[in-house]
């Protein structure tokens, strides 16, 4: 592992981050029962019910639960400063992201009003003080880490989607102020697909791939740049979207350099993967090719469906808005965060065993060790097994949407996929739980300051 530059006597208590990474596969799980409860009927069309509820399971209960722990657990390993405040608003920001998520999933499935409200204040109030908590980090003069440069534009991406969210949402819950908001959800959804999933893989690769998988360094001006684009990509692409602006020679011209952006990010993060310094094999390695392999081929189908290239595929508008969904949430967006939950847990629980036994030194002499290696705490047959499920149930939910007898079998391997994923972070915790209480019956190292 390459620790080079990163502050590992700075970490948040154990508890901060690891109550998101402990509660996000449950969100896997009741997105998998969905399925299984709508079998083919969840591929009908895009704006029932179930598929919304879907989608926000994946991307509020999954993906941005995840994000928010692994902010909580990164940012003071690479910058130095622990997030302001985290003790005290994690409690409040988990369980109101938690509330949030059902009521709005259970809003969108039983259409009850109530619902819709509550969601809105949790889900309003979560984002709000996680966003308000990072903020003095984010205008600090830090030193120019390009993690901080990507998170900055990243929030602003996320409060442009939470906030088309909230907006959309509102008229959901107030149905009676006739709020027009239909020509603001593909906005929404692309912002949050492309911008702040594509964004946060790429913060999360730069800093996580080099570490673990002792790849070259990521240029750091190149993601800056890529990052800029994308973002100023999907602007002029709002502006076109909204008629303020009519050209389709201009329009074409984004469309095209928003795929050339999102394929050099795909192709640059693969080339440093295979250009690995470390040649054992290391089977979390793939869930990040899959990731980008799945950008890639959502880009290709988004050309191919759009312009009817070699068969007329418009019959098919309802399938290619499931697999570009699909492609884009559990291929590019879950790949990563599955693979990146793979290292991180182990990495923090490794960490926080390891500062305990400096303050017991005593315990390090202790046989067989307290302090577990990475590979210890979820081995590489657990993390075989999570792949295969992830890359089984991921193809046969594709799969899915065209021949729908198969959607029950995709719902199933799905749901073996985040069983396996929620059982080997638990059973990591309870190693973490039972190593650090006899840790603790050894004595305490007292700093003598006397001279
Ligand atoms: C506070 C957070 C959020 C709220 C309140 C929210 C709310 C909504 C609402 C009300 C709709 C339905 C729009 C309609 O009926 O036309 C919607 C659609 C959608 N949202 Fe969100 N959203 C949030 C976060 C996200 C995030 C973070 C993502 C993605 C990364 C996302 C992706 C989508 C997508 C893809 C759709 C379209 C679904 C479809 O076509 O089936 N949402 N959202």
């Amino acid at each position: 592992m390459n620790t080079k530059g990163l502050s590992l006597n700075t970490i948040p208590p154990i508890l901060i981050p690891l109550r998101f990474f402990l509660t996000a596969p449950f969100f896997g799980i009741f997105a998998a029962l969905l399925i299984l409860f709508y079998g083919p009927e969840i591929w009908t069309s895009r704006w029932l019910p179930g598929p919304l509820a879907l989608t926000h399971l994946l991307t509020i209960g999954f993906m941005l639960m995840v994000m928010i722990g692994a902010l909580y657990q990164f940012i003071p390993v690479m910058v130095g400063q622990l997030i302001p405040g985290g003790d005290k608003l994690v409690p409040i920001i988990h369980p109101l992201l938690i509330v949030g998520t059902l009521s709005l999933v259970s809003g969108f499935l039983l259409a009850i009003n109530a619902f819709y409200w509550v969601a809105l204040i949790a889900l309003g109030m979560s984002t709000a003080v996680f966003g308000m908590s990072l903020l003095p980090l984010l205008i600090a003069k830090i030193k120019d880490h390009l993690i901080v440069f990507i998170l900055r534009i990243l929030l602003v991406v996320l409060i442009i989607t939470i906030g088309f969210g909230l907006y959309m949402l509102l008229a959901y819950a107030y149905p009676n102020a006739d709020i027009v908001f239909r020509e603001y959800t593909d906005i929404h959804a692309s912002w949050g697909l492309i911008g702040w999933v594509v964004l946060l893989i790429m913060a999360v690769s730069s800093q996580v791939i080099p570490m673990f998988f002792v790849t070259p360094e990521f240029s750091v001006r190149y993601l800056k740049i890529a990052s800029l684009l994308i973002v100023m990509t999907l602007v002029g692409l709002f502006i076109m979207d909204k008629n303020l602006l009519q050209s389709d020679l201009f329009t074409l011209l984004l469309q095209v350099s928003l795929s050339l952006e999102l394929g050099f990010v795909a192709f640059y993060i693969l080339l440093l993967i295979n250009q690995r310094r470390r040649k054992l094999p290391d089977v979390t390695i793939n869930f990040f090719r899959v990731s980008l392999t799945s950008l890639l081929i959502a880009v290709l189908c988004w050309w191919l469906f759009k312009n009817d290239f070699a068969v007329p595929l418009k019959a098919f508008q309802i399938q290619f808005e499931f697999t570009m969904g699909l492609l884009l949430i559990y291929g590019l967006a879950l790949s990563a965060i599955i693979g990146l939950l793979q290292k991180i847990v182990p990495f923090l629980i490794y960490l926080n065993l390891q500062n305990l036994s400096f303050k017991h030194p005593q315990s390090m002499m202790a046989e067989p060790k307290l302090v577990l290696n990475m590979k210890q705490i979820i081995s590489t047959k657990q993390s075989k097994i999570q792949f295969y499920l992830h890359l089984i149930s991921f193809i046969l939910l594709i799969v899915s949407v065209y021949l729908s007898q198969i959607v029950f079998l995709a719902g199933f391997f799905m749901l073996c996929n985040f069983i396996w994923l929620s059982y080997c972070l638990f059973r990591g915790f309870n190693f973490y739980k039972n190593n650090k209480k006899e840790i603790l019956t050894f004595p305490e190292m007292k700093m003598d300051f006397s001279i």
